[in-house]
């Protein structure tokens, strides 16, 4: 039913922006908000760098990543994201692949300087089925980065998250993992990643205040 689900949130999620407020075509952003947060810079990438991007959705930090001169490979479970990025991102010479990410990481034979996944796959797959693939394919030093909502005080491991249908028709789940960002670093260096840190990136000044939580480690 995962599939299904996210390609119900596929429709219900607009595209990005032509343009940041930058005046940019192409651009990154680890957070919920426009214009906020840090940008590609994270992910210390080099031309000619291999970069994996884990539940690519439409493809808009993907774009950046491969107008950094980078081999630019996304993966994701729903067709209709990866529509959306085809036919938003013709040209932009990205790879893209219609898989699972723990899937993809197990199977495919290539190694990655930099994985990464915003509000991605890294928050909808058990970590501890997720984190040994990923240190399978990154290179000894390479980055893996990732961002999503903070956890809610109280509520950590599997969570319920539900995309809403129409009124007539019930919700679907999709399962989160959330926890603070201490126990992200234990969780990292657990599964042999180094240099952890994890921080939660205050929300813009508005009147939104829910943060983003950022994590970045070493393979
Ligand atoms: C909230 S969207 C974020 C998309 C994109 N990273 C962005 O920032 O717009 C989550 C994406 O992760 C994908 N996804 C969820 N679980 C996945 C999995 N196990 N493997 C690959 N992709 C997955 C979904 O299909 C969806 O496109």
């Amino acid at each position: 039913m995962t599939n299904t689900a996210w390609d119900t949130y596929s429709k219900q999620k607009p595209e990005r922006r032509p343009t940041n407020a930058a005046g940019e075509t192409t651009w990154f952003n680890w957070t919920q908000y426009a214009d906020h947060g840090p940008g590609a810079e994270v992910l210390g990438i080099r031309p000619g760098a291999t970069v994996l991007d884990l539940g690519c959705g439409k493809g808009g930090n993907l774009a950046h990543v491969a107008a950094l001169d980078a081999r630019a490979v996304g993966v994701d479970v729903s067709l209709a994201q990866l529509k959306a990025a085809e036919s938003r991102w013709v040209d932009a010479g990205m790879v893209l692949h219609r898989t699972d990410a723990v899937w993809f990481l197990t199977e495919s034979g290539e190694h990655f300087d930099a994985i990464y996944s915003v509000f991605g796959a890294a928050w909808f797959t058990d970590p501890t089925e997720l984190l040994p693939a990923i240190r399978e394919r990154l290179r000894p030093g390479g980055v893996l980065a990732f961002s999503q909502r903070p956890a809610i005080e109280g509520c950590y491991g599997c969570q319920a998250s539900y995309i809403n249908r129409s009124e007539d028709e019930d919700p679907l789940v999709v399962k989160r993992w959330d926890y603070e960002p201490e126990r992200w670093v234990e969780i990292l260096h657990q599964h042999g990643f180094t240099a952890a840190t994890a921080r939660v990136l205050p929300a813009p000044p508005g009147q939104r205040t829910i943060g983003t939580l950022l994590v970045r480690a070493h393979g």
